[in-house]
């Protein structure tokens, strides 16, 4: 790929040119590489990392540590993808001043090229503060998964009228305090269509239907490489897990049966 960097600019015109935004997670030099060659807009080290990677239950123990370790490997792979950095459990609600200094740390440190944080009005104030000092915040609307013991579960959002009016409302909120995109996570599809014709900036879609300004889904979902559990949204492309145990249990056979190393991969 020899096209031109993505930036907020270029996220901003797809928009205005009704050109759908491609986004997926990677949490590795390797997968990131992947992901940018193959083209992808937006590359997320999600907080996922929490549960896909790293084994944790939820996303909430994840630590700034952990996602700078990670942020700062997947933009060793990514030059032409924007690298967004999500901002973990408690690195950003405590106070402000907090906030912008381990936002500033993704930028500085990690290589990322903006911040993704949870929150409607009430990260309104922040998003403002991140904004006008140059750092693009991504907001995140509708399931919150750092917000899961508040929910009660993984549960679809903006149901009820009230609601949908809510999440209608913050996302005014947000865009309004400089948010460049929004991630609208588990809400009904034409709650999100309405929020995608409502807002000027782009609205990125994961189980909030096809009209969004764009989609995103967790890298190792995608390639079925998370058994644990499937939510309905994700749609698996292949079957990564199946093919790397027959792979192992192949290897473990020619290890064990002398097969392997064969002369071809022998000195
Ligand atoms: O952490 C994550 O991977 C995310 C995406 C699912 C949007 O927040």
């Amino acid at each position: 790929m020899t096209e031109k960097k993505i930036t907020t600019a270029v996220i901003r015109e797809r928009k205005i040119k009704g050109a759908k935004i491609t986004m997926l997670t990677a949490y590795d030099y390797a997968t990131a590489m992947v992901l940018d060659n193959a083209g992808v807009d937006i590359i997320l080290v999600g907080d996922s990392l929490g549960m896909v990677v790293l084994g944790y239950e939820s996303t909430l123990p994840v630590t700034m540590e952990e996602m700078l370790h990670h942020t700062k490997a997947a933009s060793r792979g990514t030059k032409r993808a924007m690298l967004i950095a999500d901002m973990p459990f408690m690195s950003y609600q405590a106070s402000d001043t907090e906030a912008m200094l381990n936002a500033g740390r993704f930028l500085k440190e990690a290589g990322a090229q903006g911040v993704k944080l949870e929150g409607g009005r009430e990260m309104a104030g922040l998003i403002r503060k991140m904004t006008a000092v140059g750092i693009p915040v991504m907001a995140h609307l509708g399931l919150t998964p750092q917000s899961v013991l508040q929910f009660g579960g993984h549960k679809i959002q903006g149901k009820e009228e009230a609601a949908a009016n809510r999440i209608m409302e913050d996302a005014r909120m947000i865009e309004d305090a400089g948010a460049f995109s929004v991630v609208l996570e588990c809400v009904p599809a034409p709650l999100a269509a309405k929020i995608t014709k409502a807002l000027s900036i782009p609205t990125i879609g994961i189980g909030a239907g096809v009209e969004c300004d764009g989609q995103v889904l967790v890298i190792n979902d995608m390639l079925g490489m998370f058994e644990r559990f499937t939510p309905k949204f994700v749609k698996k492309y292949c079957n990564l897990n199946a093919q790397m145990k027959d792979a192992v249990r192949q290897y473990i056979d020619e290890v064990k049966s002398g097969k392997f190393p064969d002369e071809e991969h022998s000195y």
